[in-house]
């Protein structure tokens, strides 16, 4: 099939390059000269495992093709996906500027029939505004189906969550847009979903609703479990044994980031706010998650004493999970800004966000690995579960430190092993 993919950020890059390597021909379309001159030339303006050899792979074959121009790519192509980015806006809304604007140029260059299906997560209801936009920009000879295919990709192991994703949405209002990309995503193994288009919108907030609620559950759970003294990990653990509940996402630490999770749970909040339905419930899925972390800063405040100032922490991770480079909404900005405002030094180190934190937390040393970035600091905090820093010669650590103190965000030591070896250890929960 001929495919076109508007944007180029993880849902798009990984979907074009994904379908370009089931063998479709794949557009895809961006705004950026400088961007798609690059994406040409195979460089990934991101990090995510695999992917850059993949683009690589659909450039070599010529089945993948990036243009900044939508008659190029729009004319031969049966099927458009929609992928650009839909940002919170200041009162926590998605930002659907973006959207409409490409709905409206693929408008003006649709000939004949193709199929406009929206992959960015959008409210319920967004689609049929791209049809209602579309319906009046296009010419009075080309027609079109709306469809909605949310992607549930997650950083870090999107290529393979794209392959075999647990599920495929497909949201159509025609039963020919509906064959036509059941026919597309044919190869990829996931469990299909043929639903509405509505239906396929809250699947995608549903989905990241529960995700989010469930680590704000595990971090209530571990806020209440340090008060009460117990371990917050075995609770869990007994609670997630249950098969009905699951074990995964239920890891307590500084809260989730990133640039889907926070922004979802704000949209919902607004989204359930104008349907009048309840809206506490995300309110608090959202508040846990900034408590959690203050409540581990508050832990470091107390253990730095009553003058702070001029004394230096070592920050291990900073990106909002391991295995990516992605810095948006990481905990590690809030947590490392509140340190500051305490008049301390930090030294940081990150396999893969380091570029990216220094343009954001600039007054930060940053290190070319953990040992370098403990030498002669006092306090050791770990915000990213990396797992460079699980394998860490930790004598060697301590050696280094000023004082062994370790605030563990992620949970990945074991607190005994940590006490027999000298260590004052705290983690989340524990
Ligand atoms: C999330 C969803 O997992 C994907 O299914 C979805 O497609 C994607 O958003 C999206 O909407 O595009 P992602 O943002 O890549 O994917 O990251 P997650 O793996 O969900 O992690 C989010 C945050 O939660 C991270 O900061 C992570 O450290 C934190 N987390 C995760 C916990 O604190 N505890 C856990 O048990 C799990």
């Amino acid at each position: 099939m001929i495919i076109s993919v508007v944007g180029h950020g993880y849902v798009g890059l990984v979907t074009a390059a994904v379908f370009a390597d089931l063998g479709n021909t794949v557009w895809v379309l961006g705004r950026d000269p400088k961007k798609i001159e690059e994406l040409r030339r195979g460089k990934v303006p991101f990090y995510e495992p695999g992917l850059e050899e993949t683009v690589k792979r659909g450039l070599k074959n010529g089945y993948l093709k990036f243009t900044l121009s939508y008659s190029e790519a729009i004319s031969p192509s049966e099927v458009i996906f929609i992928a650009v980015g839909t940002p919170g806006d200041k009162n926590g809304e998605a930002d659907l500027s973006n959207v409409f604007i490409v709905a409206k140029k693929i408008a003006r260059h649709i000939t004949g029939y193709k199929i406009v299906a929206t992959k960015s997560t959008v409210p319920p209801g967004t689609n049929q505004k791209i049809e209602e936009i579309m319906e009046k920009e296009k010419e009075k000879t080309a027609s079109f189906d709306i469809a909605s295919t949310p992607e549930f990709l997650s950083q870090g192991t999107a290529l393979d969550n794209t392959l075999h994703p647990d599920r495929v949405v497909i949201g159509t209002k025609t039963q020919k847009a509906r064959e036509i990309l059941v026919r597309l995503h044919e190869p990829i193994d996931g469990e299909m979903i043929l639903t509405n288009v509505k239906t396929a919108e809250m699947i995608k907030y549903a989905a990241n609703a529960m995700l989010a609620t469930r680590i704000s559950f595990a971090n209530l759970i571990a806020l209440l479990s340090e008060q009460v003294g117990a371990d917050a990990l075995t609770v869990l653990k007994g609670v997630g044994l249950d098969k009905r509940i699951g074990k995964t996402f239920l890891s307590p630490g500084v809260g989730f980031g990133g640039s889907c999770l926070p922004k979802d749970t704000k949209a919902l909040v607004k989204i359930t706010q104008k349907a009048g339905v309840i809206s506490e419930f995300f309110e608090a899925i959202i508040k846990v998650n900034e408590e959690v972390r203050k409540n581990f800063i508050q832990k470091i405040k107390k253990a730095l004493g009553s003058k702070p100032q001029g004394k230096t922490i070592a920050i291990l991770g900073l990106s909002f999970k391991p295995d990516t480079d992605d810095m948006r909404e990481a905990p590690s900005i809030y947590i490392i800004k509140a340190l500051q405002n305490l008049g301390v030094k930090i030294r940081a180190y990150d396999p893969k966000a380091m570029e990216k934190a220094e343009k954001i937390l600039s007054w930060v040393t940053f290190l070319k690995d953990p040992y370098q970035t403990c030498s002669g600091s006092d306090i050791l905090v770990v915000l990213t579960e990396w797992n460079e820093f699980k394998e860490l010669d930790l004598l060697r650590v301590k050696e280094l430190l000023k004082k062994p103190v370790v605030f563990d965000g992620r949970n990945i030591y074991n607190p005994e092993k940590l006490r027999e070896l000298g260590f004052i250890y705290q983690g989340v929960g524990r």
